[in-house]
């Protein structure tokens, strides 16, 4: 299975969701990576130190040179694999649309190494540009973050569309696996209103399970940990596993 996490929203969890859910699947003892296709690195600083890294995802996508083994990190949890961004993938956009083949790079780099893991998951920028395409078109499943506020739903119909027009064209197969609302706070009007926006539109494709607001799955990424280890207790964490167990249970 691999899931691109994608919203073109920032700020709504696509990473944090990245981060715990590799980190769940693998201390279920699956063998998983997690591909960061965000310039930003957010999901490869919440398990390595950036400074240690001689090569990152943008070489291996850039250069013929550079192999997936290269680049590839291993991480103080046994079965979780990183392929870790740094803010030099930034010039990859402009790099691939000028190329005929440009949403396939990621796709075709991957192939030959996809079967090595039981789940691959790919964490997005915020913007629909060819690195997010990239990561659709690598994909078999699409997992949407929204988080619980005014606005929720805002800017769904492009991503809807994006999804849509790459399921056409370049990668038939590609699903939903469904939409995780995240953010939550069932005391405010506002995240329960958000909630039954959500639910209407995108009906059972919602994950029963909801990811509440937590200040423990903020506070972990400082210090290069997932939820699991950081704070097992925490609401986070049992979210976060229940996430992994519901996807688990229906793929
Ligand atoms: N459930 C949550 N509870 C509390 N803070 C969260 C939660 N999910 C994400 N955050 C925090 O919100 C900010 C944005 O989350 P992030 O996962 O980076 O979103 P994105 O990748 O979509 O931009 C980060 O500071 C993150 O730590
Ligand atoms: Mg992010």
């Amino acid at each position: 299975m691999v899931i691109t996490i994608a919203n073109q929203k920032g700020g709504v969890g696509k990473t944090t969701t990245s981060v715990n859910l590799t980190a769940a699947f693998s201390l279920m003892g699956h063998k998983t990576l997690l591909i960061d296709m965000d310039p930003q690195a957010n999901s490869t600083v919440s398990f390595i130190d950036p400074h240690e890294l001689h090569y990152s995802i943008f070489d291996f996508l850039e250069s013929g040179d550079v192999s997936f083994d290269d680049v590839v990190q291993k991480t103080n949890i046994n079965s979780l694999f990183v392929l870790p961004s740094s803010i030099s993938l930034a010039k990859l956009e402009s790099k691939l649309i000028s190329e005929i083949d440009g949403h396939f790079r990621l796709k075709d780099k991957i192939d030959s190494i996809k079967h090595n893991y039981d789940f691959i998951i790919i964490d997005t920028p915020p913007t629909l540009g060819m690195i997010t395409i990239n990561s659709l078109v690598a994909a078999t499943h699409l997992l949407v973050p929204i988080q619980a506020s005014y606005f929720a739903l805002e800017g769904t119909d492009d991503l809807l569309e994006t999804y849509e027009k790459v399921r056409a064209r370049s990668n038939p197969d590609l699903s939903i696996l469904g939409v995780v609302i995240t953010l939550y706070d069932k005391r405010t009007v506002i995240a329960k209103d958000s909630e039954a926006h959500i639910l209407k539109l995108f009906k059972d494709k919602v994950f029963k399970t909801y990811i509440s607001r937590n200040v423990r799955l903020e506070e972990s990424p400082a210090y290069k940990e997932s939820i699991f280890t950081f704070a097992p207790n925490s609401k986070g964490a049992k979210e976060y596993r229940q996430l992994a167990e519901e996807i688990v249970k229906n793929a």
